[in-house]
This record gives C-alpha cells, structure tokens and sequence, in this order.
C-alpha cells in the first residue's frame, strides 16, 4: 500500500482525512507536535480504522528533525500537508508565530523530499478571495489582499508551491481551497476538538447547546444579505476528507502535471441564521442566541462554485447541513461523556 505522509494528521480534518485514506487503501503515517490536537484521537482513530497509525511526535519547524524523519520514511508516495496554525484572530496578535510556523514547517517538507517525484496535497483556504466580486467565487477569482497573517500565509504558500513547480520540482503538486469544514465523522468518535473558548461558529453553536457557553453571539444582522447574517459554504468535514482522496487519485494519473487548486466546498451560501435554524430543527435542541456586532475582519458573503473539482476530481459534496449540525451534536455530547484533552 502507498504510504502518504499526514502532517498534523490528529487535528481536526486531519483526522478524518487519515480515516478516509485507509478506507481507500492506503497507508498514512501522522506526524504532528501535539500542538493543536490530542494524543488521545490516536485510540480513536484505532476504534474506526482497526489500527493505530504511525505516529511521529516532533515540530516540522526543526530542520534537522523533519531531515530526519525523511530518512526513516523514505518510501512516502504522497504528503498531505495540514500542520498548520489556523486561527484568524489569533494570527492578528501574534503575526510572527504564524509566520514562522506555516512557512518554516512548509519549506521543510518540501526540502526534504524534494528530488522524489511525490504528490503534494495542500490545505489552502478560501480566505485568500476575501470578498469576492462575483459569487459563487471561482478558482480565476482574484486572489484579494490577506484580511488576517494567516490569510496571508495561506497566499504566500500557495505562491511557494507554484514557485517550486517553475524551477522544475519533481512534485505534482495540488492545492485545495476549503471553505469551511463543520460537522464530525458519523461514529462521534473524531471532530473537532477546539481549544478554550471556540473562535468558529459550529463548536461554539454546539458547546452552548451542551451548556458550556451561556449564549452564541451571531455577529450582526444587518449584513445586505437575505436574513442579514453573514453567509459561508459550509462543508462536512468527511466530504472535505473525501476531496483530500480524490486530489491524489488525480495527481497520481500521468496526464496531471505541475501544480492545480481546486474549490473544495458544497457551492451553496448559507447563512448564520439558517445554520442556527438547522442546528434547532435537527437536533430538537433550542439555542440561547443574541444578535451582536459584526466581527471585524469578516468578509459578508462567499461561497464556491465547486464545477471544476466536480468535472476534474470527480468529487462532490454528499452530506448537507443537517447531517453536518446532528454529527457536529452527537461529537459534543460524546466528548461530554468522553474528555479528549
Ligand atoms: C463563520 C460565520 C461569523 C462565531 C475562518 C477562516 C477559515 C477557516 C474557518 C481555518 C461568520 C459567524 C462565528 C460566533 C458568529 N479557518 N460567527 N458567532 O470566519 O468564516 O472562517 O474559520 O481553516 O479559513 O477564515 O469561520 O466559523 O469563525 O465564522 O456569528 O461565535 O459565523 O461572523 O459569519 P470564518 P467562523
């Protein structure tokens, strides 16, 4: 079996990501620092794929540690590459940590396979669109000016990326621009495990729905939008894994060469109003809400048009919002039952 290397293969899509790699026959092996996951999804994994991956526990920012790895992992035939620091908010204070992190540990792996011809799978983010001028937002959209470090670090990566494809890489290479991922695999046993108090606005919908939180704060109503809150493409995270699949199936075909960036989200907007309806309607679970202020930063409206991943990675989202508020619900009461950190 092909072995793909799955850096922070214990977060969040991570996780799920590795679950759907067995499931299509291949071999991951996790490396992650703990940073931003727990240990602990490591037995979880094992109760849905029948086994505990490989695990490496070191910082990919360490050259002589990622060097090292490579030479006990040589045979990789793919890399997923997820570590990443994630959080807009966060990133706005502490620039630097953003920076070093995503670039260093980038560049890294990049080094330290580079000269194999292996398939680089990227985790971008729609974020680097900004407000789109034309909805749904295709992959030609203009790439807008980053709204936060970590926007920025997402565009320069990508930047990277093609920049190694020019100077002749043995790479193929494909990045994929989320939007945003919701929702936990259908056993409970994985999902998103966000620490202290939620920045996004699924884990903080269901963690008041649970009664750690008081209330959700949706931010502002008075958006030139139908209902007036914000809209997103919310995508299921195990659709989202899915994509990460079908991306090195592509790269694997001799008629894929170079670099490519897809959409990866349901192509339908739906707004913060309507999640915490269907959140309500799915669950029978009544939520303590209040309309605040808008948050700075955040862009009104976007969602993708996903023609070009339907047409070209044969993929497509199967999973709609309700599915992903009852998986998102079943994984919080789990963890109420089961502490993960
Ligand atoms: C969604 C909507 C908020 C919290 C960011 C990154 C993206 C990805 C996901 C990493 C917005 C509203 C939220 C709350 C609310 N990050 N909201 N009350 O900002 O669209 O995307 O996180 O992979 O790259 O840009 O996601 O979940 O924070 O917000 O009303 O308590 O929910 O205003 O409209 P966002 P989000």
């Amino acid at each position: 079996m092909m072995k793909i290397l799955v850096t922070g293969g214990l977060g969040f899509i991570g996780s799920h990501t590795v679950v759907e790699l067995v499931n299509a026959g291949y071999d991951p092996i996790i490396v992650d620092d703990l940073s931003n996951s727990s240990i602990k999804i490591l037995g979880q994994l094992a109760k849905i794929i029948g086994y505990e991956p490989p695990l490496y526990q070191f910082d990919l920012c360490d050259e002589a540690a990622v060097k090292n790895f490579a030479a006990q992992e040589p045979e990789v035939g793919g890399i997923i590459h997820f570590a990443a620091s994630k959080a807009v908010g966060e990133s706005v204070k502490l620039p630097l940590k953003y920076y070093r992190n995503n670039f260093f540990s980038l560049v890294n792996i990049l080094n330290a396979y580079e000269g194999k011809p292996l398939n680089f799978i990227f985790s971008s983010s729609c974020t680097v669109y900004g407000q789109p001028d034309v909805l749904p937002v295709t992959e030609d959209a203009p790439v807008k000016p980053a709204q936060s470090p970590y926007g920025n670090t997402k565009q320069i990566a990508e930047e990277i990326l093609q920049d190694v494809i020019a100077a002749g890489s043995t790479y193929k290479i494909i990045s994929l621009r989320y939007f945003n991922p919701v929702g936990a695999h259908e056993s409970a046993l994985i999902g998103e495990l966000p620490i202290g108090v939620p920045q996004n606005l699924v884990p903080f919908i269901t963690q008041t729905a649970i009664g750690k939180r008081e209330m959700l704060t949706v931010f502002g109503d008075q958006y030139n939008t139908p209902d007036g809150s914000n809209i997103r493409d919310y995508i299921h995270v195990v659709d989202l894994a899915k994509a990460h699949v079908a991306a090195l199936k592509l790269a694997e075909k001799d008629s894929f060469k170079g670099y490519d960036m897809f959409n990866i989200g349901t192509g339908k907007g739906t707004s913060v109003l309507e999640v915490i309806k269907a959140f309500e309607e799915t669950t029978g679970v009544k939520l303590n809400y209040r309309i605040g202020p808008a948050r700075a930063g955040d862009v009104e409206q976007v969602w993708g048009d996903v023609t070009k991943s339907t047409n070209q990675l044969g993929w497509k989202t199967e999973l709609d919002v309700n599915t992903m508020m009852a998986s998102a619900w079943n994984w919080e009461k789990y963890i109420a039952e089961n502490p993960l950190q």
